[in-house]
């Protein structure tokens, strides 16, 4: 792409300010910033401009397997899972491609340093979880982890430094998940310096098509993995490819499940599952109207009461179909240091959108969805932040209250 095509591309989306530093930039800087234009998908960013997700369909709450029902079959269910983990049939991926501004440490958040008396990272922690299941089943299954460009690199030599937490290196396969520019509250790009334009990670709803563009993804078909069960990073109790979760969703028949914990509070930070227009969804936190997620049921119970924990166990066979479907893009508030007036500014407030495709919105597309109530001390210790709620604090003391040696 030439620079006229580049303007005539820009002008068409109102993004022309991107090349408003053109003539200070060397040959280098003007080549490389001509192709990050053309790499971009303008069409997310008009959503940005047009306000994200969209209006909200009709919300009614979702049924789940409470954990008294999962408690009355818990053998039943164990067995199945455990049968089809022995089968090969069951994959797990890692959503570790995200930032982790709020935590705000150097490096990928799952290298984060969890422990006080010895080194205990966060991969280390689910790894140890995992750990368990393998020997229960007698089997290894196959872990894919998403990372990002940011922190491809570092996170796979984490891995190494680490011996693979003990797992065995041919079942780890990583892969690479997209990037998308960020832009200000208006929906104009960003720039992080005068020849280079933001970019951050995607979000993690681009995994499934991610993984079966990489080389990773031959690993689906060849071995049959029929289920994979996602994951997110940062939760240090999450209980991966967790028998009795397969077994519950092998018996109902279903697409797709989710693990949930009833929510602690109307605006707890976490997505809530249930039916909009009469199929399966989940609400982000940020866009779930606050006069609807503080309605209660007569015995005082949060009327939408089931939030999402970020462990989703998924067919295959339905995921497939998913790719050609489109899912929304969504806008995430946060602080992006840019180039403002010729200057490098770090914002103390968030002050523009990252565009991010969720995870989330899959449930959807798979026409039906288990929900599956876990008991939340047990498999709820999100490291979202550095103090506070959802901390390095509250998931330490959490880790104590389960069991593991600090
Ligand atoms: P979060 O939504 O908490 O985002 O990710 P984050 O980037 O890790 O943290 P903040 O918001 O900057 O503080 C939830 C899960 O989704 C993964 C994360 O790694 C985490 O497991 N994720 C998020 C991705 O894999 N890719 C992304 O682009 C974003």
């Amino acid at each position: 792409m030439n620079y006229s095509e580049a303007l005539g591309l820009l002008r068409e989306h109102g993004q022309e300010h991107v090349l408003r530093y053109y003539g200070e930039l060397d040959e280098g800087e003007r080549k490389a910033l001509l192709a990050q234009i053309a790499s971009i998908n303008f069409s997310e960013l008009d959503v940005a401009s047009h306000g994200g997700r969209g209006a909200l369909g009709e919300l009614s709450p979702v049924p789940a397997l409470t954990c008294g029902q999962v408690d009355e079959r818990r053998a039943e269910f164990e067995e199945a899972g455990i049968a089809a983990i022995r089968a090969g049939k069951v994959g797990a991926v890692l959503l570790a491609g995200g930032q982790g501004t709020r935590l705000g440490s150097e490096g990928p958040k799952g290298a984060f340093d969890i422990g006080v008396t010895r080194p205990l990272s966060v991969f280390g922690c689910q790894f140890a979880n995992i750990a368990e299941v393998t020997a229960r089943a007698g089997a290894y299954f196959h872990v894919f982890v998403m990372t990002s460009l940011l922190n491809c690199a570092q996170t796979e030599e984490f891995f190494k430094e680490n011996g693979f937490f003990g797992y065995p290196e041919d079942k780890i396969h990583f892969f690479v998940q997209d990037m998308a520019p960020a832009c200000d509250v208006d929906g104009k790009i960003l720039l992080e310096s005068k020849g280079k334009i933001c970019m951050s990670p995607n979000g993690n709803g681009g995994w499934y098509s991610s993984l079966v563009r990489s080389a990773a993804g031959e690993v689906i078909p060849r071995e049959g993995i029929e289920w994979l069960n996602v994951y997110s990073v940062d939760n240090v109790l999450q209980r991966i490819c967790d028998p009795v979760f397969i077994g519950a969703t092998l018996k109902d028949g279903c697409n797709c499940s989710a693990k949930v914990v009833k929510k602690v509070a109307p605006d707890e930070k976490v997505g809530v599952l249930c039916m909009e227009n009469g199929s399966p969804a989940i609400v982000e936190y940020y866009e779930m109207p606050p006069e609807i997620a503080s309605l209660r049921r007569p015995d005082g119970e949060l009327l939408f009461a089931y939030g999402v924990i970020l462990n989703y166990l998924f067919k295959v066979e339905k995921l497939n179909f998913t790719l050609e479907k489109k899912l929304p893009v969504h806008l995430s508030f946060k602080k992006i240091p840019h180039i403002e007036n010729g200057v490098f500014v770090t914002p103390e407030q968030p002050n523009g959108y990252k565009l991010e495709y969720l995870v989330l919105d899959m449930i959807k597309l798979m026409g039906n969805c288990l929900a599956v109530e876990v008991v939340r001390e047990r498999e709820f210790a999100p490291v979202k932040n550095r103090t506070g709620v959802d901390s390095v604090e509250s998931a330490r003391a959490l880790l104590e209250k389960n069991g593991v040696k600090l």
